[in-house]
């Protein structure tokens, strides 16, 4: 089955508006100029969305938030909820990414509230599993991960599933410079795939959408990417800066 290739770039909390503004620019120029074959995201700080999204208007850059609340409304202070992301044409939501794991203590049954939640509000999520590196050493990567993915998509209704996007990042691999090898990525993004077969049948799982992320970059982008189950790629640092992302946003067309 052959996947679109999304490459998406998570901004963290990273630049202020006017440095966001000045990156957003470069990537809407080298698309009018050469439309890019590959499907581009960016999940830039809150602060920026809705200035991007008018930026974005009629561009085929997809503009992502980095988290949401699971709950809708209220007192809740400090939250965003998917009815704003909604309202400023979100498209899609990070889920559960390591860092809101390991600071904000988010486990999986609140990544699969938000999950819920945002299909709900018809926005994609992009839900992020991964193991630490003592789960690697100890050899049970396959075993966490397994767990983030029944705990949560085992727990929605078969249509939901082609709606979801995986991003499989290894805690290890974040922000160190230490990329997970393609066969190491791509084994884990099989297994992760035979995982969802097993209780949505392999059409489903065919058609799910993983992506690698941990420390990709111009260099090492062109060999993930051409792995069979590698369907993109999750950029924290290098979609930091244009020439590196633009690079990476070539290598996956
Ligand atoms: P780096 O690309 O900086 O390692 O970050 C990966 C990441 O966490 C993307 O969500």
């Amino acid at each position: 089955m052959k996947r679109p290739k999304l490459i998406a770039g998570n901004w963290k909390m990273n630049t202020t508006l006017s440095e966001g503004i000045k990156l957003v620019d470069i990537l809407i120029h080298a698309q009018k100029k050469s439309p890019f074959k590959a499907r581009v995201a960016v999940a830039p700080p809150y602060t920026h969305l809705s200035e991007f999204r008018n930026k974005l208007m009629n561009s085929s850059i997809c503009l992502a938030a980095q988290n949401v609340s699971d709950k809708l409304s209220g007192a809740y202070t400090g939250e965003i909820s998917v009815l704003m992301l909604k309202d400023i044409g979100i498209r899609k939501v990070i889920i559960a990414h390591s860092e809101r794991r390991q600071y904000f203590g988010e486990t999986n049954d609140i990544a699969l509230e938000k999950i819920k939640i945002i299909l709900k509000h018809e926005i994609h999520p992009i839900y992020c599993v991964g193991e630490s590196l003592t789960d690697r050493e100890k050899d049970r990567h396959y075993a966490v991960v397994e767990e983030q993915i029944t705990a949560v998509l085992y727990k929605l209704s078969d249509e939901k599933i082609p709606k979801i996007t995986i991003a499989y990042e290894p805690v290890w691999a974040i922000g160190t410079g230490r990329t997970a090898t393609p066969d190491q990525a791509s084994d884990m993004h099989s297994f992760i795939r035979d995982v969802v077969g097993k209780r949505f049948g392999d059409d489903l799982a065919g058609q799910l959408q993983i992506l690698y992320g941990g420390s990709v970059n111009a260099a090492n982008a062109g060999e993930l990417l051409s792995m069979p189950h590698i369907d993109g790629a999750l950029v924290g640092g290098a979609s930091l800066k244009a020439d590196e992302f633009l690079a990476i946003i070539q290598a996956a067309g």
